[in-house]
């Protein structure tokens, strides 16, 4: 069953039913301000850090769904009747119902009572403000009286004491209203220097701030007091739980449509200039007011939507593609690369899954999703690189994860997962393949944020790559320390007591378990500096990574060979994981995928053989499963992974990151019908009409899918927020369409099914716009034999960078055959 559909030409999906399996959301904001919105207008707003400056509250797994939201009602002053437009949270039937997610924008619209209220919510660019616009038509015969009520309920500030510290946070909310504003100062009297508003364009006809006198006691947000009875009660918060709600009264004539704003915006003053008049404890509003006068007149409104719509045309049009697959060509050209620009901004912090307390930006996770995201805004993928280069260690390890309000490492979660520094390498290596930008390695950036320890980019890449050679096991392979890319193979944990973290409890040394994953992203990364190298004239040192590159893949054939596939790692009693001698977990994924990318079984057939055992063993109708078997049991030598239900998570489920690790390695070796066919098997759009088992957002990834030994099996979860969304990115941009970014120009070298004739793409790229158009006439899967450039052929498949020219460069590529 589908619940909506995709408008491609407007870059939509179009929800037709507001009882969605599950909400489906999407985000406001891609700055600084940022917001979660439901397809009911559920969600929550921040400024940066989703934990420390949350400015709305939400609660998370609430029964119903979806509670906390940018809420608005109307009632018919004349009947005494009142619904959500959004539906949520009265629920009340609907005559029409349309929620539109957009780029950067939500628009709810419904119909009840012949009354139609559409609001678009969006952050304009450039603001730490939220817009709700609101647009009400009359469809009766007659005049309709009715009042209109926002609502929205202010977090302290801390999303995680908000939730928790009771006894202090109901003594502390303030609020101020002037001239219709409502000013949420909670903490502003002492150590805060922001605040923030909710404003409305229409004059009020009262307000409430204190959320239990608007709501009633033992009511909910389904039947607010002030809204039954039909007035506010002007109520002014102090303490308890601080609420913004605008009273306006509506007359509308039959067949008339008026337009309200509403403005949710965040602020900071200057410390010395906090308060008005100065020794006050008012707010000093001259700096916020211009802002709010600015938004909440409605040319500014369409000037600033227009603005949001012609950025994202820009963002998208660096790349976009025409090939014979409406799915691949609507996530490609829309919402993966979207998708790129939510998990890069929001790491792993807020979603619906992801309560935006828990978790900082992760180091692994953000170098990853630049992958996805470095061709939209190279200088924020480049700001990134440098923020989380500062809290790489001395060491060459890694802060797991960083604030992203305060840059700093998070001291909590601490270091030693040992596959950490290696993607720092990569994504530099990606960033400098799409900009040219070798300067970049010579930025002066400190080592764990410590001024005076300042050195060159570069070193810290050769400390990244020393890290792994200073920690290797008793096989030569790289010790995994608290865990590789699968946070949940913890094999130095041994945690026998309830709730203890599986990532930061290590009751072993870590001496003796090894990774073969580790293994094969050392000998990639180290390929790739010595690439690096070699451009920054240092040959020798080039020589050196790939001669110890050499020397791994020697140990991995050694020690990580299990016959049929690679082994995945070794545990604290020097016993093999993912092997055929193991009774559960004999095959894993991610060393199959990370073994082959980084190059080893290329030549000697090895690559095949393992790709056809992930086929037997792993690949699944909705995807290829982390390993097999699942572990039915709990097994304190592995840690996390055993601790979830077979075919769930790391323990069987279709981990939808590393399916693309499987699916570049089939194209590595040639097998475009298979990768593709990988690649549509977890594709979301491929997937809408299966709604009703897939269960999330059919127009985003979610992290995982249930596997076949779950009783979901085909159930996704976890939609938004992972690294799924850059991988698939990357692979279907530049490894199945292979129009790929090099360090000298554009690799052109598509893997795709036979049966497609060909594509054309569209990619902008060091300031040309190429216009490449393959050609596929015999039915090939792979193999460009000629490349025509502007009317002259050239050698090999690579499109030399060159300075930027006027028009675009058209360029024919032809498969063999
Ligand atoms: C989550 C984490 C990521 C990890 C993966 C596998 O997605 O964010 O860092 O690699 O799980 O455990
Ligand atoms: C849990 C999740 C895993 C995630 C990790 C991050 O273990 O299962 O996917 O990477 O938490 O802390």
């Amino acid at each position: 069953m589908r619940y909506g559909h995709f408008d491609d030409q407007n870059r939509e999906y179009i929800i037709s039913q507001p009882d969605t399996p599950l909400p489906w959301i999407n985000y406001l904001g891609c700055e600084s301000y940022f917001g979660l919105i439901s397809n009911t207008a559920g969600g929550y707003s921040f400024y940066r850090d989703a934990r420390l400056r949350r400015l709305s509250r939400y609660r998370y797994n609430n029964a119903p769904f979806d509670v906390g939201g940018r809420y608005l009602y109307l009632r018919d002053n004349e009947t005494e009747k009142f619904w959500s437009p959004s539906w949520q949270p009265t629920r009340t039937k609907l005559d029409k119902y349309e929620c539109r997610h957009g780029m950067g924008y939500t628009i709810i619209g419904s119909t009840a009572n012949k009354i139609e209220a559409q609001t678009t919510y969006f952050v304009p660019l450039g603001e730490t403000l939220e817009i709700w616009k609101c647009k009400i038509t009359n469809h009766r015969k007659k005049p309709a009286k009715l009042s209109l009520f926002s609502s929205i309920e202010f977090c302290l500030w801390d999303a995680q004491d908000d939730s928790t510290n009771f006894q202090r946070n109901f003594s502390t909310g303030q609020v101020e209203i002037v001239d219709g504003v409502i000013y949420h100062k909670t903490e502003y009297r002492e150590r805060r220097n922001h605040f923030a508003y909710f404003a409305c364009s229409e004059k009020l006809a009262g307000y409430d701030t204190q959320r239990d006198t608007f709501l009633g006691a033992y009511r909910s947000w389904d039947n607010p007091a002030a809204v039954e009875r039909g007035k506010s009660f002007n109520s002014v918060a102090c303490g308890w739980a601080p609420h913004g709600s605008h009273h306006v009264k509506v007359n509308l004539k039959p067949g008339q449509t008026k337009e309200i704003i509403f403005v949710l915006g965040y602020h900071e003053n200057a410390g010395d200039k906090k308060f008005s008049p100065p020794d006050s404890q008012t707010i000093n509003k001259t700096t916020v007011k211009p802002v709010i006068t600015k938004y909440l007149d409605g040319k500014n409104v369409v000037a600033a939507f227009q603005k949001l719509k012609e950025n994202w045309d820009n963002l998208l049009g660096t790349y976009q593609v025409t090939s014979p697959d409406i799915h691949a060509n609507r996530m490609v050209n829309i919402w993966n690369a979207y998708q790129c620009m939510a998990t890069f901004n929001m790491s792993r912090s807020a979603s619906f899954y992801e309560s935006g307390i828990g978790r900082g930006l992760g180091f692994r996770d953000s170098n990853q999703d630049l992958l996805g995201f470095v061709h939209m805004v190279p200088s924020r993928a480049r700001e990134r690189i440098l923020d989380l280069s500062a809290t790489q260690l001395k060491s060459g390890g890694a802060f797991h994860q960083y604030q992203p309000l305060t840059k700093r490492g998070n001291h909590e979660l601490g270091s030693n997962f040992n596959d950490d520094p290696h993607w720092l390498i990569l994504g530099v290596g990606a960033y400098i393949k799409e900009t040219g930008d070798w300067g970049i390695l010579d930025e002066q950036v400190q080592f764990e944020n410590e001024p005076g320890s300042e050195q060159p980019l570069y070193e810290h890449l050769r400390r990244s790559f020393n890290y792994t050679l200073e920690r290797l096991g008793p096989h030569g392979l790289p010790l995994i320390g608290r865990a590789d890319w699968n946070d949940c193979l913890n094999l130095n944990c041994f945690s026998d007591t309830p709730g203890q973290s599986f990532q930061t409890t290590t009751n072993k040394e870590g001496k003796v378990a090894e990774s073969v994953f580790i293994a094969g992203l050392f000998v990639l990364a180290s390929k790739e500096l010595a690439t690096i190298a070699v451009k920054r004239g240092l040959p020798d040192e080039a020589k050196y990574y790939l001669a110890e590159a050499a020397k791994m893949e020697k140990v991995i054939y050694k020690h990580g060979w299990d016959g049929e596939w690679f082994i995945r790692a070794y545990n604290d009693f020097g016993q093999p994981i993912g092997s055929k001698v193991c009774k559960e977990g004999k095959i894993f994924i991610e060393s199959q995928g990370m073994c082959i990318m980084a190059g080893i079984g290329l030549d000697d057939g090895k690559a095949k053989l393992t790709l056809d055992s992930v086929n037997k063993h792993l690949a699944t109708k909705h995807g290829i499963v982390l390993q097999q078997p699942a572990f039915t049991k709990y097994y304190i030598e592995m840690g996390e992974i055993s601790s979830y239900p077979p075919g769930y998570k790391e323990n069987a489920g279709i981990f939808c990151h590393n399916n693309p690790w499987i699916i570049i390695a089939e194209t590595m070796v040639g097998n475009g019908n298979r990768a593709f066919d990988y690649y549509t098997r977890i594709n979301p759009s491929a997937r809408e009409k299966i709604g009703d088992l897939h269960r999330c957002e059919p127009y985003v990834y979610a992290q995982m899918i249930a596997g076949k030994d779950a009783p979901t099996f085909g159930e996704a979860k976890n939609s938004w927020l992972t690294g799924t969304a850059a991988w698939n990115y990357f692979t279907i941009t530049q490894w199945i369409l292979g129009i790929r970014t090099g360090f000298d120009g554009l690799i052109v070298d598509p893997v795709i099914p036979a049966k497609w004739k060909g594509f054309t793409v569209t990619r902008k790229f060091r300031g040309n716009t190429y216009v490449i158009e393959v050609k596929n006439p015999n039915g090939q899967q792979r193999g460009v034999k000629k490349l025509v450039v502007d009317g002259r052929e050239i050698a090999g498949n690579v499109l030399p960078a060159c300075a930027p020219q006027a028009e675009p460069i058209r360029v024919v590529a032809v498969l063999e055959g």
